[in-house]
């Protein structure tokens, strides 16, 4: 039996169904003029794509004076404290709170101190050392200041938005989080994605690299790997839990950012929601993706060369004087933020990696580079 639906029923389910995903493209689009928009900021300099700079995978391109290990602030002078994370992938990481196996995760920044994305947008227009605006209202105002935000913003949240400024700061962040969950921050087009969809062929040394990340002789899966099977599509190469890992204080920017050297970033434990001290020191885990094109590596930018940071791992395995060598400095690899709570447990688990499989796993990781971002591989 066919079952008939009336015309004007057909006709308002594809209105329906046309309508919504046109709606999210133009909430993107308010996103991503707010985005790229340097007038949201107290100076006018700086904009959160200055930051997050589509052309590098959404990371900061500048220097700084300190090799982009942390970012300047609108005012051209402040230096943050933690390196700019690439944003790609960050629309997949789950809200703050406790995962299927009960541990902490998700959450935005490396303390996962906003909850979810919407938290993390509100936060840089007023942070002082960031965009820098007074207040919240402050932010308003500037966006009130362009007709197109304007007419865009009453278009999705109603006329009346503005006669409320928490609502239409929140709707600005809410556009922000629209852009950020387009395509473009996630196309699942590395030749890893490839690879999976039969549409590439890894190289010989490519697929010794994803064999040895795979084959659990070396811990990353621990901690970069949510589905311990392979062939899986869409993974972010993050369980997006906390764990100190002993990343050695960055000296270089805690002189250049005025925090002086007794300074430490006690990663989970600056979160407000966590008061437990046995969490300090512990960063989010980062996803892989891009990671080839994001450097400098961790929470603080110590670390210039991904072939670093994998051999920062030996340490924890070798004892003999090159693996307690950082490459970069030919000096010790220096104290971690917080020593007390480092999870040799965990990181003692697993074989070193040779100087052969180092070069596979980087030729491995490189894999993960979305397609837009492969020519700064060869760089
Ligand atoms: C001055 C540079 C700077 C500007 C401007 C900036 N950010 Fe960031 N962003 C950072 C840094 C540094 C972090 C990591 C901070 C932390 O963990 O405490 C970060 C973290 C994030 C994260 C979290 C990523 C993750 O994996 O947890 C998102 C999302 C983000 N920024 C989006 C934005 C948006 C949206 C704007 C504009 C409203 C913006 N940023 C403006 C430097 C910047
Ligand atoms: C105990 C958990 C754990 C294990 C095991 C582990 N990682 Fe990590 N990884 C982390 C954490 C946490 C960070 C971020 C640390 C920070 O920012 O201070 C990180 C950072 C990284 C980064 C830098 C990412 C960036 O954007 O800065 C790379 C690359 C990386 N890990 C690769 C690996 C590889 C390859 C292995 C195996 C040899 C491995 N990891 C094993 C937890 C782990």
């Amino acid at each position: 039996m066919h079952i008939r639906l009336c015309p004007f029923i057909l006709l308002a389910i594809a209105t329906f169904a046309l309508s919504v995903p046109a709606m999210a493209a133009e909430l993107a689009e308010l996103g991503e003029a707010l985005f790229f928009d340097t007038n949201l900021s107290a100076n006018r300099t700086q904009a959160c794509a200055t930051c997050h700079n589509p052309a590098t995978a959404f990371t900061d391109s500048r220097d700084g004076g300190v090799g982009g290990a942390v970012s300047l602030g609108d005012d051209g002078v402040s230096l943050g404290d933690r390196n700019t994370p690439s944003i790609t992938y960050a629309t997949f990481i789950p809200d703050f709170g406790r995962d299927n196996a009960g541990e902490i995760a998700g959450g935005a920044f490396y303390d996962g101190r906003a909850a979810n994305l919407v938290d993390q947008a509100g936060q840089p227009f007023t942070n002082p050392i960031e965009m820098a605006l007074p207040d919240n209202a402050a932010v308003v105002d500037r966006v009130r200041e362009n007709p197109a935000h304007v007419e865009a913003m009453k278009q999705h949240f109603g006329d009346s938005i503005f006669d409320d400024t928490d609502a239409a700061f929140r709707a600005i962040s809410e556009s922000i989080v629209a852009f950020e969950q387009t395509s473009q921050f996630a196309p699942f087009d590395s030749k890893y994605d490839r690879f999976l969809r039969g549409e590439y062929e890894l190289t010989v040394k490519e697929e010794i690299g994803r064999k040895l990340f795979y084959s659990q002789i070396f811990n990353c899966h621990v901690c970069h790997q949510i589905d311990h099977r392979e062939l899986i599509e869409g993974v972010p190469f993050t369980t997006h839990r906390y764990h100190n890992i002993g990343v050695p204080v960055n000296r270089e920017v805690r002189q250049k950012n005025g925090l002086g050297e007794s300074h430490r970033d006690l990663g989970l434990l600056e979160n407000p929601a966590i008061d437990d001290p046995s969490q300090a020191g512990k960063f989010k885990v980062p996803t892989l993706r891009n990671v080839a094109v994001t450097g400098p590596y961790m929470h603080n930018g110590v670390f210039k060369k991904l072939e670093t940071v994998i051999l920062f791992y030996n340490k924890f395995i070798l004892t003999n004087r090159e693996s307690q060598t950082n490459p970069e400095t030919g000096q010790p690899w220096g104290k971690p933020e917080v020593s007390e709570t480092v999870e040799v447990d965990l990181l003692e688990d697993g074989q070193p990696v040779s100087s052969l499989q180092l070069s596979a796993l980087v030729a491995f990781l490189e894999t993960l580079t979305d397609k837009r971002y492969e020519p700064l591989l060869d760089r």
